[in-house]
């Protein structure tokens, strides 16, 4: 696969990640044309606070199954009868940890990726691990693999999306490792369908990887990549979507890859495009194109007839943090401590294109009832926007690129182990819901 926009003389501001398992180069795009990144103001009223209600049910079924952390869990203390308690765990902050709040080293989990061992690739400061995200409303449960491991027995989970989205499952991998040692039993030659199977819980991991969700093919000019997509909206990329039958647990994220030129079709026609300044074709936000792509592949999973039982979550869109440039104009993010709340932009795109994300699940839920579809949300938008020092910046092990950072992935152990902490505490709720 080649990777274009690569030629500095161009204007586009795609990213390139070498990632660790080598052959592999995949292209993620930051910001393209960002002062042209013209925002609807539309989504912005539309914040949805309370789609993460925690119900009072699981703990009596995390109890009766004898795990552990009841104790420090945030729904048992607010226990009330016949109301429902909730605690929207995506408004928070973060809190300094002393003992620090890292589950695992590089020497303690073997499968962190090169590129995001931020340790081993130079960085020095450490200060970032001592911070623990603090929801307003109750407490987020530390991690706990055990409990998770026992939550997920006898299922398989997916993460469906980009490289971000693989960063998340790398940092469970981590997480649960510390538990069960998983085994590697498969990979594509590219690296980007890859299977753990964790054998003491029967539980299979794997992250199927897609770039947009929907079907997207870049244009090819002369055999080279010219960096100008065609994106399919009324249909979701097969190479995930084949793979959906036998899923329990779907984790679905995009985002990074849509900040370039796209033109969008329905069927055999062009609706829309995006950057394009064409004056025959509708102009589109970048958010337009994303909240299609999950409009799409939440139909697509509503419609599977061979997925009863599947619950999807939408991990939300994580936002990068270059400051003083983009990627390939020498943007860097070394700070080493967080935002505080009035430090975040939430008109920012990353705001938006998290907007759009929303909008589409609750939609999903609206259809999907009835079908037994469930779907849930793991919101780390704006904990994340928080988060300017949680990625590998210029240690991400570039010998390919030195000179350019990586302000989009996240480092590990880091905040990006958070992402796990709260996807469990919504698994809970679900495991609650489901045994109603
Ligand atoms: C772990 O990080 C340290 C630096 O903190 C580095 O020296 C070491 O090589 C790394 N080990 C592994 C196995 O990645
Ligand atoms: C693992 O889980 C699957 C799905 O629940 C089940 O069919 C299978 O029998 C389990 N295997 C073992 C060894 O428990
Ligand atoms: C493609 O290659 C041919 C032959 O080298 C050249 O004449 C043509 O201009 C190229 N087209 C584009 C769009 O670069
Ligand atoms: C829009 O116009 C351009 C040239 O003006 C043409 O190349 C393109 O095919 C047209 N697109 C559509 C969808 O008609
Ligand atoms: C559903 O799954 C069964 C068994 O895996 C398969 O034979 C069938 O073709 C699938 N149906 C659809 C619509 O994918
Ligand atoms: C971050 O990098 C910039 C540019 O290289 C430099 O001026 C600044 O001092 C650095 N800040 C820290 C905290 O290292
Ligand atoms: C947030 O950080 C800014 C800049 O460091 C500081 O001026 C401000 O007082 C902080 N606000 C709060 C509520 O801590």
């Amino acid at each position: 696969m080649t990777c274009t926009g690569m030629n500095m003389k161009s204007s586009s501001t795609v990213f390139r990640e070498k990632i660790q398992f080598g052959k592999v180069e995949r292209c993620i795009n930051m910001g393209r044309r960002p002062v042209r990144f013209i925002l609807s103001t539309l989504f912005i009223a539309t914040i949805f606070s309370i789609f993460l209600l925690y119900s009072p049910n699981p703990l009596y079924l995390i109890s009766k199954q004898g795990l552990e952390q009841q104790a420090s869990s945030p729904m048992q203390g607010h226990k009330s009868h016949q109301k429902r308690e909730s605690c929207d765990l995506s408004k928070g902050h973060w809190v300094r940890e002393t003992r620090g709040s890292f589950f695992y080293t590089n020497s303690s989990c073997a499968t962190i990726p090169e590129s995001k061992n931020c340790f081993k690739q130079g960085r020095m400061d450490m200060d970032f691990l001592n911070w623990r995200w603090k929801p307003d409303q109750c407490d987020l449960p530390p991690f706990n693999a055990k409990t998770f491991l026992q939550i997920v027995q006898g299922k398989t989970m997916a993460f469906i999306g980009d490289s971000v989205g693989r960063n998340h499952m790398e940092s469970l991998l981590c997480l649960l490792s510390q538990e069960e040692i998983p085994e590697d039993i498969y990979k594509d030659s590219e690296d980007r369908f890859r299977t753990w199977y964790f054998r003491r819980s029967n539980f299979t991991l794997k992250v199927l990887w897609t770039k947009f969700l929907i079907a997207g093919e870049e244009r090819m000019i002369n055999g080279t990549g010219s960096s100008i997509f065609d994106l399919q909206l009324d249909k979701v990329d097969d190479g995930w979507a084949k793979h959906l039958p036998g899923v329990d647990y779907a984790i679905v994220s995009a985002g990074h890859w849509f900040f370039r030129v796209m033109y969008l079709h329905e069927g055999d026609n062009v609706v829309g495009c995006v950057y394009c300044n064409e004056p025959n074709v509708t102009n589109r936000n970048v958010d337009f194109a994303l909240q299609m792509s999950f409009r799409a592949t939440f139909n697509y999973i509503n419609g599977c007839k061979n997925c009863s039982g599947l619950v999807t979550l939408l991990r939300t869109f994580t936002p990068a943090h270059f400051e003083n440039g983009a990627w390939n104009t020498r943007g860097y993010c070394n700070r080493t401590g967080p935002f505080n709340e009035t430090e975040i932009d939430l008109t920012s795109s990353e705001w938006q294109m998290r907007n759009a994300q929303v909008k589409e699940i609750k939609r999903a839920r609206k259809f999907g009832g009835n079908q037994g579809k469930r779907f849930e949300v793991v919101d780390v938008t704006r904990a994340m926007l928080m988060r300017p020092d949680g990625h590998p910046g210029e240690h991400w092990g570039n010998k390919w690129k030195s000179g350019y950072n990586d302000c989009v992935h996240w480092c590990m152990p880091g905040p990006v182990d958070t992402w796990s902490e709260i996807f469990m505490a919504v698994l809970r709720k679900e495991a609650g819901l489901s045994s109603l």
